[in-house]
């Protein structure tokens, strides 16, 4: 490991041949939270009980005396012993601390109006919302669906159902009624927190009526009895009598006396809904203590937090786990000062981000690299309008950075002296695994560097053997960790077959991986049938089950081609059934991403739709999408003579031409 710390010089090193590095400068190096490499070697030789310390820095209602239980691999338990509130661990603890006056949540809605939330200020609030939601009937087990804007309230709702032992499913508001729908009946939730809308480009987004129209779908039964709807944008919405309640409205029977229970570190905390290789969304299952010790320990060290002083800003919706773990729970564990904001970067210019960043002071601030890429293209003259030089340390998240954007964004956003720290993780890691830390690391941009301490991450062949340094093959988890996926709710057997039939006992993570001369890990991107699309991930199959859904499709076949701004863009071949009349070649592709949006939500909408007479196939019926996907990236297509029809891929690729 040593090759990581070097010197204390701060500009970067170029050496023939060896990529190039930034080493922290003196001055962070000497205020950083952690700054003795030895942090890694100690944790290496006893992880576990390296975890255990980083869980004592939570509150436990009953202390655990076991650490992590791995007899019934891959269904690991961690402290199970033990038994904690998460929501009194985010609130109740720091305001008994003496902390009550610091700011929880610097709210900015997209209009303009702002709301600074303090941890004394939102422990009440969630101590009323526990008991609203103890009177609708929630206990402790049960699933509660939220499908919400980026507002406090989706925070409150959260830790307010944590607070009772249940279990959140929040979905993303930008998911279709089927969509979520799907995730209502998985899950059966029996309680939709939304509200009447939120404000996202000027408009309000419709979320209650889809609300609506997803409890409709199927013939309207389903496992939910209640909808609470949060008064955001104050639009017309249709309150169902006996259904739907208004939060404002019941909430004032209920005041901020709540005593938290204490529930053992294995109740379920949440399930997330995330993409896999079939069309089914996978429920990924997070359970308590575990998870909590995890988020909160990266949280602090990889983004060297000082609770005290720092403004923190993750720009990640709540829906996707970025916004699960670095927005709602890292954060307020650590008792951090935080920004959320209801909209998007370009409303009502460009600067807005910037704005904010100047108007809280943020000082670390975390964010992806396909909204690094936008912001680039429109060059530095926006951000440079701003005073960030708040900002001392940077994170990206979601894909790999590539080293063009990471030097704009550390050279325009980070005054060309914050560290970024490239942080790889995923829904089902819970929280960041491979990360860099900015004390210590000698930054190389583009690779995420360097497994955590406690973390044990590397590079395997085929068979699952190491492949050593200098060498590309597939990251694997080779030890459990503290926030790891529990299951997949509802389906043990399909928790095995996709993250450890292939390796045993080493946990598969779906993504290609190289390591370098000095053993650091740069990411590759899925090998799998999932899509990266502006760091959220698709499946493939999903989308094409989407299309195969219309009347007119008989066949599709989806590949994500790599694209400038997005990582990767959804490029979808479909083949017209013989008797149909709907569709022409002018009003296919218009009609079909309508139609994808509408199944899945507008993240799904592909960029390219081409309407073929056939899809390349094997002699066996197969599609050869590796073909498909030469195609959408403009490249020479590869060997064709697997295809049981050699001319297919020229009538495609002359149809292709003719419309463009
Ligand atoms: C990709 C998001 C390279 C990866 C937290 C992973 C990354 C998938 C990085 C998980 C990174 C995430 N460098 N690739 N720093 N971070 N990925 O579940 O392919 O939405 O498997 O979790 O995103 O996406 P998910």
């Amino acid at each position: 490991m040593t090759e990581h710390f070097g010197t204390i010089e701060s500009h970067p090193v170029h050496h023939a041949g060896a990529p190039e590095t930034y080493a922290p400068s003196a001055a962070f190096r000497e205020q950083a939270r952690i700054n003795d490499p030895s942090v890694y070697w100690r944790a290496a030789e006893d992880p576990e009980n390296y975890w255990a310390e980083q869980a004592q820095n939570l509150q436990w209602t009953k202390p655990f005396t076991e650490i992590l239980d791995w007899s019934n691999p891959p269904f690991a338990k961690w402290f199970a012993d033990g038994e904690l509130n998460v929501a009194s661990n985010c609130l109740d603890r720091h305001v008994a601390a003496g902390l009550g006056e610091r700011v929880a949540i610097h709210f900015e809605g997209e209009p303009g109006d702002s709301r600074s939330i303090t941890y004394a200020e939102l422990t009440h609030e969630v101590k009323r919302a526990a008991n609203m939601l103890t009177s609708l009937g929630v206990e402790a087990g049960d699933r509660v669906a939220i499908y919400m804007p980026m507002i406090p309230e989706t925070i409150i709702s959260m830790l307010a159902v944590a607070r009772l032992g249940a279990a959140h499913s929040v979905v993303f508001g930008g998911f279709s009624a089927e969509s979520l729908r799907a995730r209502i009946d998985d899950a059966e939730a029996e309680l939709v927190i939304t509200s009447d809308g939120g404000y996202r480009k000027n408009r309000v987004s419709s979320l209650k009526p889809t609300v609506d129209d997803a409890l409709a779908l199927h013939g309207g039964g389903s496992t939910v009895q209640k909808v609470l709807v949060v008064e955001r944008t104050k639009n017309d919405v249709t309150m169902v009598p006996g259904r739907d309640l208004w939060w404002h409205e019941e909430i004032t029977a209920f005041d901020g006396d709540h005593e938290a229970q204490g529930f053992p570190a294995e109740n379920p905390l949440f399930i997330l809904y995330t993409s896999g290789t079939t069309g089914k969304p996978k429920g990924i299952l997070h359970t308590s203590g575990g998870y909590l010790t995890q988020v909160s320990t990266t949280h602090k060290n990889v983004f060297d937090l000082k609770p005290e002083t720092d403004v923190y800003w993750c720009t990640a919706d709540i829906g996707w786990v970025t916004g699960h773990s670095y927005v709602v729970y890292g954060p307020l564990a650590n008792g951090a000062t935080q920004v959320i904001y209801e909209g998007t970067p370009e409303t009502p210019t460009w600067g807005r981000w910037w704005e904010i960043i100047q108007k809280y002071g943020v000082s670390i601030f975390y964010t992806a690299p396909t909204a690094i890429r936008s912001f680039m293209k429109l060059g530095s003259e926006i951000p440079d309008q701003y005073d960030l030089s708040s900002i001392r340390v940077l994170g990206s998240v979601g894909e790999p950075i590539n080293p063009e954007a990471w030097r704009w964004y550390r050279d325009v956003i980070g005054a060309g002296s914050a560290p970024i720290v490239d942080t790889w993780w995923q829904t089902e890691t819970g929280a960041i695994m491979i990360a860099p830390l900015p004390g210590l690391t000698n930054l190389k941009p583009g690779s995420a560097q360097v497994p955590l301490p406690g973390i044990s991450a590397t590079v395997v062949d085929d068979e699952g053997n190491p492949v050593g340094n200098g060498r590309g093959g597939l990251l694997v988890i080779q030890r459990p960790w503290p926030s790891m996926v529990r299951t997949i709710w509802g389906d043990d057997q399909r928790f095995i077959d996709t993250y450890w039939e292939k390796f045993g006992d080493q946990y598969f993570a779906g993504d290609g991986a190289r390591l370098d001369e000095d053993g650091d890990v740069w990411l590759l991107g899925r090998v799998d049938d999932v899509m990266n699309v502006s760091g959220h991930r698709l499946s493939t199959a999903e989308i094409e089950s989407a299309l195969v859904e219309h009347s007119s499709i008989a066949e599709a076949a989806v590949v994500g081609a790599s694209d400038p701004t997005t990582g990767q863009a959804v490029v979808a071949y479909c083949v017209l059934k013989a008797q149909q009349e709907l569709l022409t070649d002018d009003n296919a592709e218009a009609e079909l991403k309508k139609h994808v949006a509408a199944q899945i939500g507008a993240i799904a909408r592909p960029r390219n739709i081409y309407v073929v007479a056939e899809l390349p196939k094997t002699r066996s019926g197969k599609i050869v999408r590796r073909i498909l996907k030469d195609l959408a990236e403009g490249r020479e297509i590869g060997d064709v003579t697997t295809l049981a029809d050699t001319m297919v891929m020229s009538t495609i690729q002359d149809k292709i031409a003719a419309r463009q």
